[in-house]
């Protein structure tokens, strides 16, 4: 160790380059090259965390989509998001360490064993990109929606992290020797201010109103009961959603051998797989429609065991033993049952027929019928027969997946995605007095955005969450936000001039003392000592 070298150094360098003893001399051109490159690839695990961290709502779409591939239950989404954060933190770690070399002026040799890293990091993320692309292309607009939500925070934050940096463009501006150098610097670093100062003028949010424009909180809809509280499609887990005030029962009819409607998501062959103990009552068969079991052997399964040992939420340890023993003694629920639930609460019913044969359509009609429950709850939404169930109850309100579908049929209730509609196309259905409700919303940021949108009602894995939001996460006035990001703008306009003043009349004394030589004109420094930002010369 060479002597009078800080802690600090040794271990910044050490951790970078693997030079724990004295700095190399060589390769400094490549440098700061992979310096640029290490830059580029922190940018670029931050944007894929994002990604990662907006399409957290849907995490139940790739969970699925594993299991229906791979016939195993497995957390898939959780494993790529600690992955991606594994790598987003050592990128973000190596490039403090970089910067720290560059303020202690040390040399930026990257290690080739962080090359490696780098180069897997940057496959992991195409990977996971072209994946999304191919496999799950319908949530690119969940990522542009969240920019709704987050622009205006990303752009001062921009702001923020531009203002830090030009300290050291400043740097690099007064210690670069060639004419071209500079203006390279300038040129670059002007562009990318004026784009990131006046990103604001593009930057639309439905947040953006004035406070009496709000409207009023969107009902929630318990999507298959509250699933993250107690093993979906179960009585148990219907109950927990009656518990946060939900408006509504989302859930999933099918008919058994006998006729008897029961409530099951899964269908085909995953039938029964994932939330019963359908292997272990009768193995060695494999079930593929509802018609395969009778109610009787229906209701002999265990529909809540599955969801203690998968734990699909993680919430399972927010149980209390008694809830845990409920849990676990849950089976599958007949629609009767369900339906005596929501006419004890006034609780409407929205639901899926997963086979929609004439015979589902006209059983499940009359089962409903003859419980007695008030037609106006039941949120019709299977467009099979849609004439006849209008003929044989007349009260059902009419539900449509698709706007021109209810406009034909002259209907006054929506229920799509939540990216599928525009805010002002949702402002323009609910000024048609057209009730708009959004399915699956999980997620409180995503929740307040479409509160903002408008949304009558959303559908929900996490009524419990959303439940207790007395407003949105936020709103301000477009006039307020202009005031806002230009003093914003001001302020730090303001700051990088008086740091570019200040670099200017700093630059030729800090170095004559770090040497403890004589002054050095610039033009005789010696490489190392040169900002990254400069080819070297
Ligand atoms: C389940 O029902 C389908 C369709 O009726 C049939 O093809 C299949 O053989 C049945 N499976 C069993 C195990 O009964
Ligand atoms: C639930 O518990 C009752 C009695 O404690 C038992 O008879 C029933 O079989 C259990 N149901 C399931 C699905 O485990
Ligand atoms: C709605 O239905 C019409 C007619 O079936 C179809 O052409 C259109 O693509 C659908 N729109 C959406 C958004 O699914
Ligand atoms: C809007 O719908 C409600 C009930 O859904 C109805 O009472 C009201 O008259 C409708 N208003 C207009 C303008 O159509």
């Amino acid at each position: 160790m060479a002597p009078g070298e800080s802690c600090c150094r040794i271990c910044s360098r050490g951790l970078y380059s693997c030079h724990w003893n004295h700095p190399s001399e060589k390769k400094q051109r490549f440098a700061y090259c992979w310096f640029s490159i290490l830059t580029l690839v922190t940018l670029l695990t931050l944007c894929w965390m994002y990604i990662c961290l907006v399409t957290f709502n849907d995490r139940e779409d790739v969970n699925w989509k594993g299991f229906v591939e791979l016939k195993l239950w497995v957390n898939w989404f959780m494993v790529f998001i600690i992955i991606s954060a594994v790598i987003n933190i050592y990128c973000v770690l190596l490039l403090l360490f970089a910067l720290f070399q560059v303020v202690l002026r040390e040399p930026l040799d990257l290690h080739c064993l962080h090359k490696i890293f780098l180069f897997l990091g940057v496959l992991f993320i195409t990977a996971g990109v072209t994946g999304m692309s191919l496999k799950w292309k319908t949530e690119w607009p969940t990522v542009l929606l969240s920019l709704q939500a987050t622009a205006p925070f990303l752009q001062i934050g921009g702001v923020v992290a531009l203002t830090l940096l030009s300290w050291l463009v400043f740097k690099g501006f007064h210690r670069a020797t060639r004419a071209v150098s500079k203006v390279l610097i300038m040129v670059v670093f002007v562009l990318v201010s004026v784009a990131i100062f006046l990103s604001p003028l593009l930057i639309t949010s439905p947040c953006l109103l004035e406070a009496d424009e709000l409207l009023s909180k969107p009902a929630l809809i318990g999507h298959r009961g509250s699933p993250m509280l107690a093993p979906e499609n179960t009585m148990m887990s219907f109950e927990r959603s009656v518990g946060c005030n939900v408006t509504a029962f989302e859930t999933d009819v099918q008919l058994s051998k006998d006729r008897v409607p029961f409530l099951m998501h899964d269908h085909h062959h995953e039938f029964l797989r994932r939330t019963t103990d359908v292997k272990d009552k009768f193995p060695g068969l494999e079930f593929n429609h509802s018609t395969n079991l009778s109610w009787a052997e229906l209701e002999s399964l265990n529909a809540g065991t599955w969801f203690l040992q998968s734990d699909p939420f993680y919430s399972v340890s927010k149980l209390s033993e008694e809830e845990r023993r409920e849990a676990q003694n849950q089976s599958i629920p007949s629609l009767v049952q369900l339906l005596d639930l929501a006419k004890q609460h006034h609780t409407s019913l929205i639901f899926d027929l997963k086979n929609e044969d004439n015979q589902d359509v006209d059983i499940t009609v009359s089962t409903i019928l003859t419980s007695g429950i008030p037609q106006n709850l039941i949120l019709w939404l299977p467009g099979t027969k849609r004439r006849d169930v209008m003929e044989a109850a007349p009260g059902f309100r009419q539900v449509y997946s698709n706007v021109s579908i209810m406009d034909t049929y002259g209907g006054h209730h929506l229920n799509v995605k939540y990216s599928s509609l525009s805010a002002t196309e949702i402002r323009e259905l609910r000024s048609r007095n057209v009730s708009v409700n959004l399915w699956v919303v999980n997620e409180r940021w995503l929740f307040s955005l479409l509160w903002c949108s408008g949304a009558s009602s959303v559908t929900t894995n996490a009524c419990h969450l959303l439940q207790d939001m007395t407003q949105p996460h936020w709103t301000l006035g477009s006039n307020l936000y202009r005031m806002i990001w230009i003093t914003v703008n001001l302020m730090s306009l303001l700051i990088m001039f008086g740091l570019f003043i200040l670099q200017r009349n700093s630059g030729s004394f800090s170095h004559s003392k770090e040497k403890g030589k004589h002054v050095h004109r610039f033009s005789t420094w010696n490489q190392r000592e040169m900002s990254p930002f400069l080819p070297s010369e």
